[in-house]
């Protein structure tokens, strides 16, 4: 049972956590929301900055919280990739420095795979194979569980993420940043029914449709043109009816290719991932569609579904069982498809 000590910095949350095989004992999360929020997205320079700011605070601050001294952490690890280079950086580069100061095995996290093992923070017995629908600001992926370290991503989206269209559509609403819990809270009293917005479908070359990828910039660009039109007649702008008819379009699709995936490759439990899981719209239709179905839907906490360190350290804790670590030369990567995952790992299995 090794305790983990994972620093997760790939974006916008600077968080440290200590956990012990799927057992949570600290995960510090703090948010670089503010310091965004007044651009409207997230800044990288800013990202980073913020990050070099925190990190020895959130490392204090987990250690703290957990009481445990650096002689009962086993191993150290951190998100090497994907995400934000300079952000990565900063979490990289103190996890290697820790890892060779106190003398610990390091190992690098590859981002998604941190998503997907948030569900055994609360599920400890789940076993693959499962599906896993991961949606966040910057992924949107419909994925295969087949064992640790072992993928396959059979749809993901060909433009915007489903979180990303959630803060398009805010922004051109004129609602803040981020748009997406916004939009949430204004479709509780809306009609979904009120648009008809379409779903995004890929063409196939051979006819018909990409069974599970989306693509979510052709429903913003027909948000867009929709509300160009209503404010030509009326400038109150009917925005409850605009925020549901958007959000049951995007539930409504993901549902669709998540369930369907999971039918295909027979795999009777979907776990979902990243900051759209929060989505009242979307745990609804697929809370019926798994009912229906007959699948179990797994709906991760709140705080395990936005990025943190906790999911990175149980998804390096599964590496550390099967005996893999990284390099100190490892670096960061902007993007790395998790096919690529096991080039982060020296130890031979
Ligand atoms: O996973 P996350 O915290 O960060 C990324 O790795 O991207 O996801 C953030 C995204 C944002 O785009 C935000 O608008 C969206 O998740 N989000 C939501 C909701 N809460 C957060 N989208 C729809 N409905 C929500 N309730
Ligand atoms: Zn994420």
């Amino acid at each position: 049972m090794a305790t983990i000590l994972a620093i997760e910095t790939s974006c916008d949350e600077t968080s440290v956590a200590i956990v012990k095989n799927c057992n949570v004992l600290s995960n510090f999360v703090a948010s670089q929301m503010a310091e965004h929020g007044q651009y409207g997205g997230v800044v990288p320079e800013v990202a980073s900055r913020c990050h070099l700011e925190t990190v020895n605070e959130a490392i204090a601050a987990a250690l703290e919280e957990a009481e445990l001294s650096w002689s009962e952490i086993d191993a150290i690890a951190a998100t090497c990739a994907p995400g934000l280079v300079g952000a990565l950086l900063v979490g990289l580069t103190a996890a290697k420095t820790l890892a060779l100061l106190h003398n610990k095995p390091f190992i690098g996290v590859h981002h998604l795979e941190g998503h997907i093992y948030a569900s055994y923070l609360t599920n400890p017995d789940l076993k693959p194979p499962f599906l896993c629908l991961l949606v966040s600001g910057g992924h949107t992926s419909v994925i295969q569980v087949h064992e640790c370290g072992q993928y396959t991503t059979l749809g993901r989206t060909r433009d915007d993420a489903a979180g990303e269209a959630f803060d398009k559509v805010a922004r051109l609403l004129g609602l803040g940043y981020p748009g997406g819990p916004i939009i949430d809270q204004l479709a509780k009293t809306g009609n979904p029914q009120a648009f008809s917005l379409p779903e995004g479908r890929i063409s196939l070359p051979k006819g018909g449709y990409h069974p599970y990828d989306c693509s979510f910039s052709g429903l913003k660009t027909a948000v867009m043109r929709l509300v160009n039109q209503l404010k030509a007649s009326d400038p109150n702008l009917p925005i409850a009816d605009l925020a549901a008819s958007f959000q049951e379009t995007v539930a409504k699709a993901l549902t669709k290719r998540a369930v369907k995936a999971a039918l295909d490759y027979n795999l009777s439990t979907i776990a979902i991932g990243g900051g759209v899981a929060a989505n009242r719209g979307l745990r609804q239709l697929l809370k019926s569609a798994g009912e229906e179905h007959n699948l179990e839907v797994l709906f991760p906490p709140m705080k395990y579904c936005t990025d943190n360190a906790a999911m990175i350290a149980c998804a390096a804790a599964a590496h550390w069982e099967v005996g893999d670590h990284s390099p100190l030369t490892l670096g960061v990567q902007s993007r790395m498809d998790l096919s690529k995952l096991q080039t982060l790992y020296t130890a031979t299995r």
